[in-house]
């Protein structure tokens, strides 16, 4: 075989399809998000206001944060130095676990490598506890769910987006006896919509079954003390496992499961992703619970953050542009071809040093493609000012469609 060949191919039917991936190469002024410096590939250098960063309310450069990572590698040094079997649990490691348990009022948490791992580790080996389980994954489920869904040959059955009608189908068609567990999301980060948390955990109580909820996208930055839209909702203690993230709100790296501490020991002991993977470094547990334990009594950045999503959302509208709102934080504007989404993000990037990556398929559906802004509140007047005008201008340049407003 041809193996340069077959790269090649593969390669060329992306960017064919418009959807080849340039990553963007910046670096971040700590002090100054959401300002970065983009180098270019030619060697210059341009500043940048960051516009897609998932560090919804800029704690990556807090100082509760930044000291205790300091610390941290002061007092311990670089990495953990092992698998959390083999002298990789520190006294970090417990603490931030603490801090997440806490958070989520659970008896116990785990802390994995990323959200990813987490979810794909947790949803793979919850097969091997629960023979003949069979998983209701939500039809938008992240790709970390659908592969730890996929993995192991569980049983799994696919419910329409949101549905609770279908999902009750599939639940009544299957064996009243066979273990269940229903996996789904609760806020959808590319379109921004709401799970029907109460709904499901109805449904979850009816049949008997378990309820696995991925809160990436709301921890940190719903709810009085920051747990999520469950906790906003007074739900949490419905949730089986509560999925979350503290690379995105939390500003630091590494994803996490929070349950009972049964459910926590016995994934701990049989999770592959989680046993065989060397833990975090200190300094991020230390830097995470720090991020963790600010963010459970600073409810005004959160107020602060979904006033900027307000604002960016009105004005976007009263431009007539087509973005979709489902009141939460994420504002996507749909653009509908990806060659032209490539192409407003590549104009907005040069000519007016607005940073928002293109969104594509797989990770949205054909025909949906779409800039999705992260307002947060380290955006300040000028800088969405800057944005709307930008806007504004490339899309009246590319002659595209806006809605009709009413008087
Ligand atoms: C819904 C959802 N779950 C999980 C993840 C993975 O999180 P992490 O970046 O911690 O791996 C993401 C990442 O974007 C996500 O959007």
């Amino acid at each position: 075989m041809d193996y340069n060949l077959k790269l090649d191919e593969a390669i060329g039917h992306l960017h064919e399809e418009g959807r080849y991936r340039t990553f963007i190469e910046i670096e971040r002024h700590k002090g100054h998000f959401p300002h970065a410096t983009w180098k270019k590939p030619d060697g210059s250098e341009q500043p940048v206001t960051v516009w897609c960063g998932n560090d919804y309310l800029g704690m990556g450069q807090h100082a509760s944060v930044l000291g205790a990572m300091h610390e941290a590698i002061d007092a311990t040094g670089a990495g953990s130095g092992g698998t959390r079997n083999i002298s990789g649990t520190t006294v970090y490691h417990k603490r931030l676990e603490a801090e997440l348990a806490d958070l989520h009022q659970k008896e116990d948490a785990l802390v994995f490598t990323s959200a990813y791992i987490a979810n794909d580790a947790s949803l793979s080996t919850l097969p091997k506890l629960f023979p003949g389980l069979i998983i209701y994954s939500d039809a938008l489920n992240h790709a970390s769910m659908i592969e730890g869904v996929r993995r192991n040959g569980g049983n799994k059955r696919i419910f329409r987006h949101n549905d609770v009608a279908h999902l009750r189908e599939l639940l009544e068609a299957d064996d009243s006896d066979a273990p269940k567990l229903i996996a789904f999301e609760s806020i959808y980060s590319m379109d921004g919509d709401i799970g029907p948390i109460e709904a499901i955990c109805d449904l979850a109580d009816e049949f008997g079954a378990l309820t696995y909820i991925d809160e990436v996208h709301a921890v940190g930055m719903y709810g009085p003390r920051g747990a999520g839209i469950a906790e906003r909702e007074g739900l949490m203690d419905r949730l089986d496992i509560i999925n979350g993230t503290l690379a995105k709100a939390f500003g630091v790296m590494g994803g996490y499961i929070a349950a009972s501490a049964k459910m926590c020991d016995a994934i701990r002991s049989y999770a592959p992703g989680f046993i065989f993977s060397t833990s975090i470094p200190p300094a991020v547990a230390a830097a995470g619970a720090a991020s963790v334990a600010h963010l459970k009594a600073d409810h005004d950045l959160r107020e602060q953050h979904q006033m900027q999503a307000r604002i960016l959302k009105t004005r976007l509208k009263g431009l007539g542009l087509p973005i979709i709102d489902h009141g939460t934080h994420i504002v996507p504007v749909i653009v509908g071809n990806p060659v032209h989404t490539k192409k407003l993000s590549d104009m907005l990037l040069d000519q007016f040093g607005i940073y928002v990556q293109p969104i594509n398929f797989p990770t949205v559906p054909r025909g949906t493609e779409r800039l999705r802004f992260t307002p947060s509140p380290v955006h300040g007047p000028e800088e969405m000012d800057a944005l709307v005008e930008a806007m504004d201008a490339l899309w009246s340049h590319c002659e595209l469609n806006r809605a009709e407003l009413s008087a």
